[in-house]
């Protein structure tokens, strides 16, 4: 918490130093006559600290979005995040407590000619539902995704989490990626919403036993410990008997290959 409070105070204190400098090195001619808003002012539950250009396509590169996903920006501040998604051909829509920025970023969407795939809502991120979405982007807090966490863990499987710096507590991510040459916020973190997969399995003749931690699994296969056992949205993969399992998990039933070797699996659960 303490920590939590440093680092946004310490953003406010850079931020506060090079806002001028950056805004205008940034903000394109649109913005000019708009409401300005000031970097470090306070938000309902975080501040407004904006994520540099670079972090946002680092954001969405590591979402792996394509034109098919639909993402949505819980805090979406100016717009920015839910622009550059617009500017690669997805729907995208931003949920923003300060009905200003709501009104900025609406206006940079049309500037940007995208108005038609970028949408922006005033609302409170902790009362809306984000259940649509198959990307969601975050730049809160730790606490804050914390809260979230449950509800982003029903979200249907291989939904994409991308968070600017902050983490999930004991969830651990997928992926991250930290930008070179960048002093502040710099590392975007992925988290793939894993299929839930707990409890027996029926493969074969013998029983698969799943206990899962997140995207982490342990078990045995026929009474035998797996290894290295992990769900990827749908996808699960495990070691057992000297064989790689890679599988799909739908519903009660999944099916799968074992690599380098022909044929396949399934199992049915019990
Ligand atoms: C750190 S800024 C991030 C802005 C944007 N997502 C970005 O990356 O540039 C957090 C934003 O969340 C907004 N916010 C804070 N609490 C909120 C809440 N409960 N519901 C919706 N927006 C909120 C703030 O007004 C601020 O614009």
């Amino acid at each position: 918490m303490i920590r939590l409070a440093v680092s946004f105070a310490r953003a406010r204190l850079f931020t506060f130093a090079v806002a001028g400098l950056l805004l205008a090195a940034t903000a394109p001619a649109w913005s000019q006559s708009e409401y300005k808003p000031e970097v470090g002012m306070d938000g309902k539950d975080v501040v407004w600290v904006p994520t540099d250009q670079p972090l946002v396509q680092t954001m969405l590169n590591l979402a792996k979005v394509t034109a098919q996903d639909f993402l949505m920006d819980l805090g979406s501040g100016d717009g920015r995040t839910v622009i550059a998604a617009a500017k690669r051909g997805l729907k995208a829509h931003g949920i923003e407590y300060n009905p200003m920025m709501v009104e900025l970023a609406k206006a940079r969407a049309v500037a940007e000619g995208v108005a038609d795939r970028a949408s922006f809502e005033k609302a409170d991120l902790f009362e809306s539902d984000f259940s649509k979405a198959s990307v969601i982007t975050l730049f809160l807090l730790d606490e804050i995704n914390e809260r979230l966490r449950p509800r982003l863990l029903d979200l249907k499987p291989g939904t994409r989490i991308v968070s600017n710096t902050f983490t999930m507590g004991d969830w651990t991510t997928d992926e991250s990626v930290t930008l070179p040459k960048c002093t502040s916020w710099c590392t975007a973190h992925l988290w793939i919403i894993p299929a839930k997969v707990e409890g027996t399995w029926r493969m074969g003749e013998r029983d698969l036993r799943l206990s899962q931690t997140y995207q982490m699994l342990k078990g045995t296969l026929g009474g035998k410990p797996i290894a290295d056992a992990r769900m990827s949205g749908d996808r699960i993969s495990f070691t057992a008997d000297g064989m790689r399992f890679v599988g799909t998990v739908s519903g009660t039933k999944m099916t799968g290959t074992m690599e380098g070797h022909s044929g396949g699996w399934s199992a049915t659960r019990r």
